[in-house]
């Protein structure tokens, strides 16, 4: 039988998944691809922890060179995580001839142009299933799956120590910081949770599903960005009354020849299909033109899933190997150069529903001026609930809107946050309606 040889770089939570998946199911990796897959080094700092995983120790080294020079090694699993030593790896791994295999979503989200062209120049397959959404197979869905279709829209949840969060702060009205702690103890948040809640670990995923699924060279920085990080229990309570959950939301949305790109909290309508998506689970919704709405749900974090992605793309390239071919799918789907006639939608031009929290005196009037500057900016109320006053005598007056652009929102706001009955700066969020089965 031939045989497929790998080298890997980085043995923390996902490099131990991905030796358990080749190692518990070897017999069935070799059927489905007539080869088999020999793990033949792995690189780690820290190569004396125990991972849950029997490896033979003399396969361990310190030295990623020990990999990256070995010519009888075939494809190099980067695992670091990070940018600069990893796109180092990466990329002397791919002028050494090898083929490459990461879950480094940071890098292909912000290098990714520059590795793909690294890899046509050198001939060689860079794979990356396991930077999206974990275990679910989004990006093969997006590149060959769904090949045939114009992407009208993507609606996901991608960041599962968020939607952890948000599970536990809905369902036992658990604190913010109550819940993160939780999270970190299950280990669903990366090393770094501020990437988690801050929201750049979903809008890095989100760059990458857009450039898949448009054909468009999205740039990370360009991706409208807002985390879970103030979230208050407050506001989830608010949506419940209204019959909407928080979620945060990855949007990607063709409108007038634009992309909408933008990754936020939003309130989703308790009936719709993402509501129903809790815990750490992720989620996407596509739709295509032909084939409709579909819907891919999964765990997006966690050594088993993710590992099962690494040696997806393992098992891809290995079958490429023997038929003696690389590229044969180009990494974002498009054979052409990118789609350049496309551009993303500027924040202040997108249109959706909205909710706001005002924080206001409770005397006679003050309804009626916050309600005067929404409508003079051409925002028109759908629902109101004000609560009774509090001790402090501050009341908060909650609102659902019509549909409404973002700049008038943001012009009015400012209006609003300057008038003396407010005393706090007013909570907004969008609301998702749209789209969704
Ligand atoms: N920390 C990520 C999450 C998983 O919580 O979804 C890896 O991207």
């Amino acid at each position: 039988m031939p045989q497929v040889k790998v080298g890997l770089i980085g043995f923390g939570t996902v490099g131990a998944g991905m030796v358990e998946v080749l190692v518990h199911n070897r017999e069935l990796i070799e059927d489905r691809i007539g080869a088999a897959i020999v793990l033949k080094k792995i690189a780690d700092l820290d190569i004396h922890s125990d991972r849950g995983v029997k490896v033979d120790p003399a396969l361990l080294t310190t030295d990623a060179m020990e990999i990256i020079d070995d010519p009888e090694i075939d494809v190099v699993v980067e695992l670091i995580g990070g940018c600069d030593q990893a796109m180092e790896f990466i990329s002397m791994a791919m002028e050494r001839g090898k083929h490459v295999v990461t879950a480094n979503k940071a890098l292909i989200a912000q290098y990714g142009k520059q590795l793909f062209e690294t890899a046509e120049r050198c001939g060689v397959d860079i794979a990356f299933e396991a930077s999206v959404a974990g275990g679910i197979p989004i990006i093969r869905a997006l590149r060959e799956g769904l090949a045939a279709n114009q992407i009208e829209a993507v609606l996901a949840i991608l960041n599962g120590t968020s939607n952890y969060i948000l599970t536990r702060m809905t369902e036992e009205e658990l604190s913010f910081d109550e819940a993160l702690a939780l999270a970190q103890r299950l280990g669903y948040a990366e090393a770094d949770p501020s990437l988690d809640i801050d929201g750049s670990d979903a809008a890095h995923k989100l760059t990458i599903i857009i450039s898949l699924g448009f054909g468009y060279p999205c740039r990370y920085e360009d991706v409208y960005k807002e985390g879970v990080d103030k979230i208050s229990l407050e506001d989830i309570r608010f949506a419940g009354e209204f019959g909407y959950c928080v979620k945060l939301l990855a949007i990607a949305r063709k409108v007038d020849g634009q992309i909408e790109a933008r990754l936020h909290p939003a309130f989703v309508p308790l009936d719709h299909i993402l509501a129903n998506v809790n815990e750490a689970y992720n989620a996407v919704y596509i739709e295509g033109d032909f084939v409709g709405p579909t819907l891919f749900y999964g765990l997006g974090a966690g050594k088993r899933p993710t590992g099962s992605a690494v040696v997806s793309d393992i098992m891809d390239i290995a079958r490429n190997q023997i038929k003696g071919i690389s590229r044969r799918v180009s990494p974002l789907s498009f054979a052409r150069s990118p789609a350049t006639e496309l551009s993303l939608r500027p924040m202040d031009q997108v249109s959706t529903d909205y909710y706001f929290r005002f924080s206001a005196v409770d005397r006679p009037g003050v309804l009626s001026k916050i309600s005067g500057v929404l409508g003079a900016n051409n925002i028109s109320i759908a629902s109101v609930i004000q609560k009774s006053r509090e001790a402090h005598g501050s009341v908060p007056v909650v609102m659902l809107t019509h549909e409404a652009k973002e700049r008038d929102v943001r012009k009015s706001l400012e209006i609003i946050d300057q008038l003396d009955i407010v005393t706090e700066k007013t909570v907004l969020f969008r609301v998702e309606r749209k789209t969704g089965i």
